[in-house]
């Protein structure tokens, strides 16, 4: 059985996971950044428990806790692969570390601010580096994917912030502008134009909240390149892009525990859930300036091509097409989540899983010109899209 002192653990990498999350979508300063940072500094004193220091050792995919290996989890997960991504091996917080160390922390693992020497290590807590591999065989390939991934981070800090403002409007039950969200579609669009692999652009992200901005940028940005594979182009593709941003807005609506709940849900959790759609279209119906294809497409991603899933329709619904193609790229978006926690999953499992279901969940014919698309990106040596999510 879990420890008390194990739980306040796991309780800390998951404030901390969320802060380093909401720094990213909000500002450094936000309430809620601070809130979460006073959450992950209670639990770090009281799992300290009179002791003079803590130490975490980062080996590969496990966080070694005072020498005992911790019990994996989402979020332990997560936190795990900040560290790595940032080239830190090891941590040590010594018992008068402060909230604003913590905060300091977090802050510097979210990559807002850039630190001319990376995170550092401050009074009460030492990190300790490693180097991060590059093979050098694939430098231009590299450098090509640093510089989408500088230019879509470029994104973020300005457009992560109109994505997050909505997102609190619509908790508030305020009006919405569709403005910072017609921008991001617009300026995803545009890397689309500039760059030969587009696709790349979905990994780097994957850091971020995958429930807010990363998965609904991810599921975009495979939106627009399906949607642009066929022709479409204009407002139509703009549209579809807006819809994919918006497609999981009902789940604002839905408690956050039940949402990061890192073990299997219980039945009456899973009908919650299952109340997204519903409650997303609901929201969006009627406001200003949303597109109705954005309405629909929230209504009915989680319909399959059989028309099972949820919500229930009559027997003669006619799912629309962008629908069916938002329910292909947020299977695959899902898939590639999964692998953080249930173990690897390569590119030939996801597109055998694909083809399963193809003709009964997900749209025959788009569920082949989405691998289509995906095993000419899988020809390029090491890319991220059929790589493990970026660490
Ligand atoms: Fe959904
Ligand atoms: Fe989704």
């Amino acid at each position: 059985m879990i420890s008390d002192r194990m739980r306040r653990i796991h309780d800390f990498t998951r404030n901390m996971v969320s802060a380093i999350a909401n720094v990213s979508l909000y500002a450094p300063d936000h309430r809620q950044v601070h809130r979460l940072c006073s959450k992950a500094h209670e639990n770090l004193h009281d799992a300290m428990a009179g002791e003079k220091e803590l130490f975490f050792l980062r080996i590969e995919d496990e966080l070694i806790f005072n020498n005992t290996p911790l019990e994996s989890s989402m979020s332990l997960g997560k936190f795990n692969q900040i560290l790595a991504s940032r080239g830190i091996g090891h941590i040590k917080f010594l018992c008068d570390v402060s909230p604003q160390e913590i905060r300091t922390l977090a802050v510097s693992l979210s990559g807002r601010i850039a630190f001319s020497d990376g995170v550092r290590s401050t009074e009460h807590i030492r990190l300790g580096k490693i180097d991060i591999p590059s093979s050098n065989d694939d430098d231009d390939l590299n450098e090509q994917e640093d510089r989408l991934r500088i230019a879509l981070e470029d994104i973020p800090m300005y457009e992560v912030k109109a994505f997050a403002d909505m997102h609190e409007s619509i908790r508030k039950n305020e009006k919405i502008s569709v403005n910072g969200i017609s921008s991001i579609v617009d300026s995803l669009i545009g890397h689309f134009r500039q760059t030969a692999m587009p696709l790349l652009a979905i990994a780097p992200l994957r850091l971020l909240d995958e429930y807010t901005y990363t998965h609904s940028t991810n599921v975009c940005i495979l939106n627009i390149a399906q949607a642009m594979s066929f022709g479409v182009r204009g407002s139509l593709l703009h549209e579809i892009g807006v819809a994919a941003m918006l497609h999981d807005i009902g789940k604002l609506f839905i408690p956050e525990e039940i949402l990061a709940k890192p073990r299997k849900l219980t039945l009456e959790e899973m009908d919650i859930i299952k109340q997204h759609p519903l409650k997303g279209a609901n929201h969006l119906l009627g406001m200003a300036g949303i597109p109705k294809l954005a309405v629909v497409c929230c209504f009915e991603h989680h319909l399959r091509f059989n028309l099972t899933g949820y919500p229930t329709v009559r027997s003669d619904w006619q799912q629309n097409l962008v629908s069916q193609m938002t329910a292909v790229s947020d299977y695959f978006d899902a898939l590639r989540t999964r692998r953080v926690y249930r173990g690897s999953l390569d590119f030939d499992k996801v597109a055998g899983m694909m083809i399963d279901i193809s003709g009964t969940e997900l749209h025959p014919a788009l569920t082949r010109n989405f691998l289509r698309l995906l095993a000419r990106l899988q020809e390029q040596p090491d890319n991220h899209l059929t790589r493990s999510p970026i660490t």
